[in-house]
């Protein structure tokens, strides 16, 4: 299947390589290819630059987030939370339309020191806040923005190293989830979750459900922060 992956941050770099060494045609989305690869620095969280990734896997393809979408049948969407409804509406409409687009984006707006009333420090810096929640969510402003475009919540509540690697955390026996409302285009995502290795995954139903697996990224930080960084995953024991 040809899959577009729009982002080149750490967790899109896992999608890419899983899905190509499932066989898929994996086009990476970036706003400027040119710009992308000619970065020498890390970006913020440490992840090195795009072009020596892309010159490990030569089987993947960079482009605009535009030609990506374009180019996928699926498209995954890991922009940066806070610019993903805009990027993603600045796309020519026959691009998204018609495709399931599976989001894992977080609403996070990165603060500095002293931007937050009660700030959460941590080894990297202060605790980013969420842009939406409560009433909303990042991925119904998506589906808002894009009716024509069948979105899927998923892979959010996880490193993305875990998603694409379900067995490397306690034997693969731990939950992932998935909302939307559409029923066929969360059974892709669940097509995709399966090839990954997932064997529980758990349909939340409409894509209200995103608010809570947006919102569940704070509480996923701090248990990331207590094992240290450990990679953990969680079960639904029912
Ligand atoms: N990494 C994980 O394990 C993980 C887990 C759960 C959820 N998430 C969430 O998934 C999303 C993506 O995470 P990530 O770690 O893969 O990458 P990221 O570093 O958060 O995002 C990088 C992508 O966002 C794009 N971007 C940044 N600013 C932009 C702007 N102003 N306009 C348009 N695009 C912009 C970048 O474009 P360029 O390519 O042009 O630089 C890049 O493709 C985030 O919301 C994150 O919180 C990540």
């Amino acid at each position: 299947m040809k899959i577009a992956i729009l982002g080149t941050g750490a967790g899109a770099r896992c999608h890419a390589t899983a899905l190509a060494g499932l066989g898929h045609d994996v086009t990476v989305g970036t706003r400027d290819p040119g710009a992308t690869l000619a970065r020498t620095e890390p970006d913020m969280m440490g992840t090195p630059p795009f072009a020596g990734f892309l010159a490990d896997h030569p089987g993947l393809a960079l482009a605009t987030f535009a030609d990506a979408a374009a180019a996928g049948e699926v498209v995954v969407n890991g922009i940066d939370g806070a610019n993903a409804v805009a990027a993603l509406t600045a796309l020519p409409g026959p691009a998204l339309a018609g495709k399931t687009l599976i989001d894992y984006a977080v609403p996070y707006v990165y603060q500095q020191e002293g931007d937050a009333e009660h700030p959460w420090p941590t080894p990297w810096g202060v605790m980013p806040r969420l842009a939406t929640l409560d009433t909303d969510s990042l991925a119904e402003q998506i589906q808002r923005a894009l009716p024509a475009t069948k979105v899927v919540k998923a892979f959010v509540t996880q490193e993305q190293q875990t998603v694409v690697a379900p067995n490397t955390v306690g034997s693969g026996d731990h939950t992932m989830f998935v909302a939307g409302d559409h029923p066929d285009a969360k059974e892709t995502a669940t097509a995709l979750l399966r090839a990954y290795g997932w064997r529980d995954i758990l349909d939340l139903g409409s894509l209200h459900a995103a608010r809570g697996m947006e919102m569940y990224a704070h509480f996923h930080m701090a248990v990331n922060l207590a094992l240290g960084g450990r990679p953990f995953g969680v079960k639904i024991v029912r």
